[in-house]
């Protein structure tokens, strides 16, 4: 903090325990204390860079666009969220590591509810462009019990880099689908390779990133939302190893233990299921997950 007089630091302290005493009387004593501890280190952070008022005018406007720019189908502040590394900060505390359980990572703003069920090996592209991708694995407990029957949510961007749900006046479901495991906790599906694309970057977040230099690009990924009865819901992503990788990722959620080999296949090599691919490459990834239990 720079030098500031004593009175000066006295009447800031006296603002911050007015504050403080306003919440006094909070009913909810979760609520008070979350409150409490924001108003100390907002004031805190105040305090500390001592924010001129054309400063805060600055952030506010900035939260302002945010919020005009949000809608049902552009959630800014998730954004924001994301690339402060906030969303990142609050999956590690509420998934505490248990075990050889699988890391969680961001949900990011594409997953839709209500997405396609498809069959054991079937494919979830929907027609949308990219490399065809085998994806297979299973799902187990942390004792290496299987869990048949859990759900699988997976979804991922096109080979342009976009969501079914980015493309404007369409409402075309693709690169999107759900599954069980079967009675082994297997499963397989065919998907897309996944490529680096950028977050949403033409709002105030995306000025943001600019402002500091920082990219607006994601690591490949397929996203998987897992469920199963008794198990704690687990929020992740594989990662596709190589170069891409290396660049970095916006919104900090590459965690080493998520990166995969996709082992590219040539055009020609025969695939798992007998598929006929013409005369096109296609890629293959095996992902083990393991679920903690709800209580963990
Ligand atoms: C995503 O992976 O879909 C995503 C995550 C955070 C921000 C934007 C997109
Ligand atoms: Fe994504």
């Amino acid at each position: 903090m720079s030098e500031i007089s004593a009175d000066q630091s006295e009447r800031e302290q006296k603002l911050i325990e007015d504050v403080l005493a306003s919440f006094g009387q909070t009913p909810d004593a979760r609520l008070k204390s979350v409150l409490e501890s924001l108003v100390r280190h907002l004031h805190g952070f105040l305090r500390e860079t001592r924010l001129t008022e054309q400063e805060w005018g600055r952030a506010i406007g900035f939260l302002t666009a945010a919020g005009h720019i949000t809608d049902e189908r552009r959630q800014e502040f998730v954004l924001l969220s994301d690339v402060l590394g906030a969303s990142m900060q609050t999956i590690a505390i509420n998934n505490e590591a248990y075990a050889n359980a699988t890391e969680a990572t961001v949900l990011g703003p594409f997953f839709v509810e209500g997405a396609p069920e498809i069959e054991q090996g079937g494919d979830l592209s929907f027609g949308a462009a990219g490399q065809p991708c085998w994806v297979e694995g299973s799902v187990r407990d942390t004792q290496g019990k299987p869990l048949p029957g859990a759900l699988l949510e997976i979804w991922e961007c096109d080979q342009d880099g976009f969501y079914d749900v980015q493309y404007a006046g369409e409402d075309r479901t693709a690169a999107r689908g759900r599954l069980r495991a079967d009675e082994a906790g297997e499963f397989r599906f065919w998907a897309l390779t996944p490529v680096p694309y950028p977050i949403p970057h033409d709002g105030p977040v995306g000025a943001l990133l600019a402002a500091t230099s920082r990219s607006p690009m994601r690591a490949p990924h397929l996203h998987f939302l897992v469920k199963a009865p008794q198990m704690r819901t687990l929020i992740t992503h594989i990662f596709v190893e190589g170069e891409e990788l290396r660049k970095g990722d916006a919104v900090f959620g590459v965690k080493e233990s998520l990166v995969r080999q996709f082992e590219q296949q040539a055009a020609g090599t025969p695939t798992p299921d007998g598929r006929d691919l013409g005369a096109g490459d296609w890629a293959r990834v095996r992902f083990e997950i393991v679920l903690a239990p709800a209580d963990a």
